[in-house]
């Protein structure tokens, strides 16, 4: 298994491009099963779980051809409506696709995504949304099974919104009869991305982005193409924090600052200096750090996948910080690793964290857990004094286009080991 290995004590200056952002690709891609046709992509990122998703919908009988970028899935000869236990067990958001299948096919049997290190993850949400949705729902050996001759519009009202939920759910209504109206929906721009989407496809969305989602049901839709993967935020805020945590100067490209709010005004409260542009941001860090607190919740607050990205910069801050952890219950594995770091956080009921901040980290073998607290390792290695070593970067990998490369482009010093 690949290692990174970090030389800390370095500050980060230059540019870096953003890739496509895999909750926007994953959701989209799964959308092209409702075409009887090709859809086809651009900036679409290569990570792991792209390819995840792309063997997915192989094995239903669709055909992915892509290069350098682009994406041509062609849904015309899908005829497999199960998504088998070894594809799902190996990226949860393979529940995507069960929206699409029973919309498209009046029939789906998707393997239960299991949890992840993070949080049990229940789809429970998904379930009774395609229920209200007139699907017959039923489990049978570890496999959810959706069946309806065709699906009608209903109101489905979420208790928590949820962002694969919402997609799954707008995806199925588009082909269901009638209208339906999701309220307490997740209001990510990922979400928007698949609205936009689908209405390219002749759907009939609105609201995306807003709590209240509105679906005009159509009997199909038609293929469509050069569907652009808007870049990712999470990966922009990742070198945000980076910079601002090794007191460099970096300029990111192709990014949105609009989906950034939340994590430029907690910046700026660090002290780090923010510049907005068109599709560029530059964070100039300063020597001195302060302590803030964040809280996660749903977009446009701060999200939960910045949370251990920013832990790692409130574990050198000038004072205390409290980390409030809203969404899952259990995000905060990459703590015990930050503390073999020399940090100096503690938890108290799963998921309140208070970070004590240090003047220095110590490098140290380390492992990473889940996709963003390798992230949140990488920037603990990038400031501490001396090598870190992270193994598992196979977390990293599923989310994060060449991130030693792109780290390294910043004048890291940082190389992976085979
Ligand atoms: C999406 O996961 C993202 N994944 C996650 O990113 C992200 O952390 C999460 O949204 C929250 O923003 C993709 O988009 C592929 P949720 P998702 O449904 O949709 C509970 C990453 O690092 N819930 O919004 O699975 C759930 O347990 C990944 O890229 C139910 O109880 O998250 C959680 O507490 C990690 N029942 C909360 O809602 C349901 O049916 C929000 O989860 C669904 C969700």
């Amino acid at each position: 298994m690949d290692k990174i290995q970090i030389n800390g004590g370095k500050k980060l200056y230059g540019e870096v491009t953003i890739s496509g952002a895999k909750n926007a690709a994953l959701p989209l891609i799964a959308s092209a099963i409702l075409v009887n046709g090709k859809t086809s992509f651009s900036n679409v990122p290569d990570l792991m779980d792209i390819k995840s998703i792309k063997l997915l919908l192989e094995d239903l009988g669709a055909t992915c051809k892509s290069s350098n970028g682009y994406l041509e899935v062609d849904g015309s000869n899908i005829h497999k409506i199960e998504a088998e236990y070894d594809l799902v067990r190996k990226m949860r958001a393979s529940i995507l696709v069960l929206g699409p299948l029973v919309a498209r096919f009046g029939h789906a049997k998707v393997s239960m995504p299991g949890g992840c290190a993070i949080g049990a993850r229940p789809v429970n949400m998904h379930l009774s949304g395609l229920e209200a949705l007139g699907a017959e729902i039923s489990m049978d050996h570890g496999y959810i099974e959706a069946k309806a001759n065709r699906l009608v519009g209903n109101e489905i009202y979420f208790d928590t919104p949820t962002v694969t939920g919402t997609e799954n759910l707008m995806m199925a209504a588009s082909l269901a009869k009638g209208t339906s109206i999701l309220r307490n929906a997740a209001r990510e721009p990922e979400i928007v991305s698949l609205a936009d989407a689908l209405n390219k496809m002749g759907a009939q969305i609105h609201g995306a982005g807003t709590a209240i989602i509105t679906i005009e049901g159509v009997k199909s839709l038609s293929s469509s193409s050069e569907i652009t993967i808007i870049p990712d935020r999470i990966e922009t805020g990742t070198f945000m924090v980076a910079a601002a945590a090794t007191g460099g100067d970096v300029f990111i490209k192709n990014c949105e600052p609009d989906h950034l709010s939340s994590i430029i005004n907690k910046l700026k409260a660090t002290g780090a200096e923010i510049r907005t542009y068109q599709n560029a941001i530059r964070v100039t860090g300063k020597e001195c750090i302060h302590s803030v607190d964040i809280k996660t919740v749903p977009y446009p607050g701060f999200p939960t996948d910045m949370q251990a990205q920013f832990m790692a910069l409130m574990t050198i801050a000038d004072g205390n910080s409290v980390i409030h952890e809203s969404i899952f219950e259990n995000r905060f594995i990459h703590a015990n690793e930050l503390l073999r770091l020399g940090a100096d956080i503690s938890i108290s009921n799963g998921n309140l964290a208070m970070v004590r901040g240090v003047k220095k980290l110590q490098g140290a073998p380390v492992m990473a857990s889940d996709l963003r607290a390798s992230a949140s390792l990488v920037i603990a290695g990038l400031v501490a004094e001396g090598t870190t070593a992270i193994s598992r970067v196979y977390h990293m990998d599923r989310g994060y286009e060449a991130i030693e490369k792109k780290f390294s482009q910043l004048d890291a010093d940082i190389i992976r080991i085979k």
